[in-house]
């Protein structure tokens, strides 16, 4: 169930006209230009867009702390549609990212039935060794659970006061006939994603959240809630420059100086005022200009690239006067791969979906039946050549198997061209997936002593 102009995130649907999405949800086409050491799935225009990535891309060139946040639902067998938020966590990790991993337990328990404790097996026994496998260093990550993770679900439950059933219909189609603990499936995912910048699990910094266009829903609710509780918000000025507003709002009128009859304690306005002038002076600005009784302050010398440092410090602020001081989860949307069989790669569709622990021989079944972009005689595809937008097997060489960028054109091309076949490109994708799963295959043998080493205390 859709509310007009959403995505489900639990159905199986799935949306590809990713041009469309980009103008409906207000997302940013991803300029791999910007990113140091674009990973393959950048350079190959698989993660195609993003919400306020540049403030990632920030941390990383000053060298400031950044998260990411990555969530399973711990249903099902892991899958290669999986495996490619797993690529971007670690690529994140790798130019020095924390990591969480949030096991959804409580959300597999609310939409599919999934028991706490079977949800415990899978996600510790699937997917976490796999996480292990593909790379994640469990020195920097952090694996827990929704269920045993109090401050995540005390969120959920804080942060449900800022919005209501109304934008929740809006935003899920959720109605009179949903069942509640679907309700608040989306709110404890709130909360993991808010949870990292708590001062007890890594403080105030940006997070980064990884996802398929299908959890969009949950990021633009995450980025609505947390701004609606910024206490300063920092604003574009008419006439240039920066200003930064006073927002009075339920449980924090004693601090931004308003009375509880509404009017203005001018002593109180002042101090506060004074304080982030202060602190605003210190970033090294000179011209400000204040309003306490509008609870204004003008910044005419910053520029929109010094809105985060600002803003930065007024989080701060925010948070010596008991505020939450949430920055707005930053995140990167992905395209999806294709099933074998031309619809979504699904857990319940085995043969449209290649498993990280698939036999081989299973692999290569698939694999041969899939979808081609080859011509109907071997004459006309030496004349017209293969269509890679339509072939299945180039597409995995392109998302999962075929690292190497030189490789992958050579393939293209040659197909293209008609040089190379159909069965032969097949041939290829199952020669690299093959090596792909028995080196996954090793590694997870190699690790599974080592699947408590990503356990966070919580977690264990
Ligand atoms: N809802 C996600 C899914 O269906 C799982 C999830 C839970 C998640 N919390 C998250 C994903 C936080 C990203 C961030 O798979």
């Amino acid at each position: 169930m859709v509310g007009p102009g959403s995505i489900d995130p639990w159905s199986s649907e799935q949306s590809t006209d990713y041009e469309r999405i980009i103008k409906q949800f207000g997302l940013t086409p991803v300029d791999v230009g910007s990113l140091p050491n674009p990973g393959m799935l950048h350079r190959r225009g698989i993660v195609f867009a993003h919400r306020d990535l540049d403030v990632i891309t920030g941390c990383m060139s000053k060298g400031d702390p950044f998260g990411v946040l990555t969530g399973l639902m711990p249903s099902g067998r892991m899958h290669l549609g999986h495996s490619m938020v797993i690529e971007q966590v670690r690529w994140f990790q790798e130019q020095g990212a924390d990591v969480s991993v949030a096991v959804a337990d409580l959300e597999a328990l609310a939409t599919r039935g999934t028991s706490l404790s079977n949800g415990r097996e899978t996600a510790l026994h699937e997917y976490v060794l796999n996480y292990a496998a593909l790379g994640l260093d469990p020195d920097k990550t952090d694996v827990y659970f929704q269920s045993s993770r109090p401050e995540v679900q005390r969120l959920g439950f804080t942060l449900g006061k800022r919005t209501n059933l109304s934008e929740l219909e809006a935003i899920y189609g959720f109605g009179g006939e949903t069942n509640l603990a679907h309700v608040q499936a989306p709110l404890v995912q709130v909360g993991d994603i808010v949870h990292p910048q708590l001062d007890d699990f890594g403080g105030l910094r940006p997070i980064v959240v990884p996802v398929g266009v299908d959890q969009d829903p949950h990021l633009r609710l995450t980025r609505d809630i947390s701004q609606k509780t910024n206490w300063f918000n920092v604003k574009k000025r008419k006439s240039g420059g920066l200003t930064l507003a006073l927002s009075v709002q339920e449980g924090n009128q004693k601090e931004m100086g308003v009375f509880e009859d509404g009017g203005i304690d001018m002593e109180a306005r002042n101090k506060l005022i004074a304080k982030l002038v202060e602190s605003i002076s210190e970033l090294g600005f000179s011209d400000i200009k204040s309003n306490p009784k509008h609870g204004t302050i003008e910044i005419p010398g910053a520029t929109m690239s010094d809105r985060f440092t600002i803003r930065m410090q007024a989080l701060l602020i925010e948070r010596e006067l008991g505020g939450l001081g949430l920055i707005p989860p930053c995140s990167t949307y992905h395209r999806f791969a294709v099933g074998m069989t031309g619809d979504k790669m699904s857990s319940s569709k085995p043969e449209s979906t290649i498993f990280m622990d698939d036999e081989i021989e299973s692999m290569e079944k698939k694999v041969k039946r899939a979808i081609s972009g080859g011509q109907p005689t071997v004459e006309e595809h030496r004349r017209l050549g293969g269509d890679i937008t339509k072939d299945v097997a180039y597409q995995y060489l392109q998302f999962f198997f075929e690292r190497e960028d030189a490789s992958l054109e050579e393939i293209k091309s040659e197909y293209e061209s008609g040089r190379m076949l159909a069965g032969e490109v097949k041939q290829i994708c199952i020669d690299r997936a093959t090596e792909w799963l028995i080196d996954l295959k090793e590694k997870r043998a190699q690790l599974e002593e080592s699947v408590k080493d990503f356990l966070a205390p919580d977690a264990i």
